[in-house]
């Protein structure tokens, strides 16, 4: 526990990024739910059972098998996380004149993409960036803006169409299987290059059973394999719907694809059999990847997430709606209607959550996604908003009950609060390291 004065005195030694506070500052941590799950006994048991030769382990084919039992691919590549398999498999397709497409690239998505020289279109659905309209399947890709890319820029030319499942910088909302038979239907019609971004592909399977006719007596398991049916390969980063700390993996349906693949990550992420990953890590992915689909921990996950978000709804608080999987997004451009876009109200938000409640967010939004024009000024991200991403099988109510009453602090003195500027950023990914100065 720590006080506000505390805080204030952390926050500033942070340059007012969240991101470089210790852990030991933070109370309730919403940073990421990605590497934050707490694996249950069973995963621990597996870890105990890890095989940790080099070619070959009992561990990778117990991971592999039960990746291909989801995906049905054949080619399946491990990797220590979901960005170096996006550096992989993008760093072959892309390069310059290449171009991507996608629901909303990820961050990392979008950066290893641009760092191959290659270029990066988001095209969400028009509903997307209505951050208070209620719409089921707020992830879906806009599929008439898809045609129109593809043939603008010519399908040789087309990298990969990324589904990006849920759609996270785009308020963690969920796809629908319509939209996705129609890109695949579209990508084979122009023979392009269909990749799912599975990393919350359970969670986007619990909506789509709930909230998409036809589901309903489907499993969860069932329906992602519907989904990785449509596509011609998947990256995820087990991190998130493999409930484990840390981990990944490649997989594909081309095998001169996969060739060049495989050559890349011998190089940069290790063997075949184990990638970037021990074999314990590899065991708690294959069971993690089990557990994930099971009708009770996912009615728990999302029923935990919306619990958070309609308790806030309620009071007043405008938020990304309806709620996702993993997080519940702030509309901080509403929450703060006083601070204008180019003084960052997300990052503000950020920073009085931090020091009033000792809670970590990131920033999703002009921190994240800006970019500069020709003379310096900022083309801003369609959103700002703040990410309250949920850690699985790890806070309680009463955690949950204390962020709410946080909430009610912030809303009395909402227009005391004033934005920021940025000091300091890197090239690439600036809101992990950029400096902020705060605003008077
Ligand atoms: N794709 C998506 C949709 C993600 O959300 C992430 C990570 C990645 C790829 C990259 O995976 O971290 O294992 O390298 N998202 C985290 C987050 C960091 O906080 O949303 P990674």
């Amino acid at each position: 526990m720590t006080t506000e004065m505390e805080r204030e005195n952390f926050l500033k030694k942070a340059h007012y990024n969240p991101f470089l506070l210790t852990s030991e500052q933070v109370m309730i941590d919403f940073l990421t739910d990605s590497g934050t799950s707490a694996m249950s006994s069973n995963q621990w048991a597996g870890m105990m059972q890890g095989d940790e030769s080099y070619a070959g382990a009992k561990s990778w084919l117990r991971m592999e098998k039960s990746i291909r039992d989801l995906t049905g691919f054949k080619y399946i590549f491990p990797t220590h996380q979901g960005r170096a398999a996006e550096r992989i498999l993008y760093g072959y397709l892309g390069g310059k004149g290449k171009v991507f497409i996608s629901n909303t690239h990820f961050d990392t998505t979008r950066a290893n993409i641009e760092f191959s020289g290659a270029e990066a279109f988001d095209i969400p659905i028009a509903e997307a960036t209505n951050p208070s309209l209620d719409y089921p399947f707020k992830g879906n890709l806009d599929t008439e803006k898809l045609e129109t890319l593809i043939k603008k820029h010519e399908a040789k030319n087309i990298g990969a169409v990324i589904l990006t499942v849920t759609n996270n910088s785009g308020g963690g909302q969920p796809v629908s299987m319509k939209n996705a038979r129609e890109v695949s239907r579209i990508c084979k019609k122009h023979k392009v290059l269909f990749v799912l971004d599975c990393c919350r592909i359970a969670e986007n399977a619990y909506f789509i059973r709930h909230k998409e006719k036809g589901f309903e007596n489907k499993s969860y398991k069932e329906i992602a394999q519907e989904m990785f049916s449509l596509t011609d390969g998947a990256i995820m980063s087990a991190k998130k719907d493999a409930l484990v700390n840390m981990g990944g993996f490649l997989a594909l349906k081309n095998k001169d694809v996969a060739d060049a693949c495989k050559n890349l990550l011998i190089i940069t992420e290790g063997f075949t059999t184990y990638g970037g990953l021990t074999g314990r890590d590899m065991e708690a992915i294959a069971i993690g990847l089990d557990e994930v689909f099971e009708d009770d921990y996912l009615h728990y996950r999302i029923s935990s997430t919306t619990f958070l978000g309609d308790r806030l709804k309620k009071m007043g608080v405008p938020l990304m709606w309806p709620i996702g999987g993993h997080a519940v997004y702030i509309d901080a451009k509403e929450f703060y209607n006083h601070i204008p876009v180019h003084q960052y109200p997300g990052q503000a938000l950020v920073c009085e959550l931090y020091l009033k409640g000792g809670i970590r967010c990131v920033e999703i939004g002009s921190v994240m996604f800006g970019k500069y024009g020709a003379k310096g000024e900022l083309i801003p991200a369609p959103m700002e908003l703040a990410r309250l991403a949920i850690p699985r099988r790890v806070y309680t109510q009463s955690h949950i009950e204390f962020v709410i009453e946080v909430f009610e602090k912030l809303l009395k003195h909402k227009k005391s609060v004033r934005g920021l500027k940025i000091i300091e950023e890197p090239k690439f990914l600036r809101h992990f390291t950029a400096r902020f100065k705060k605003l008077v």
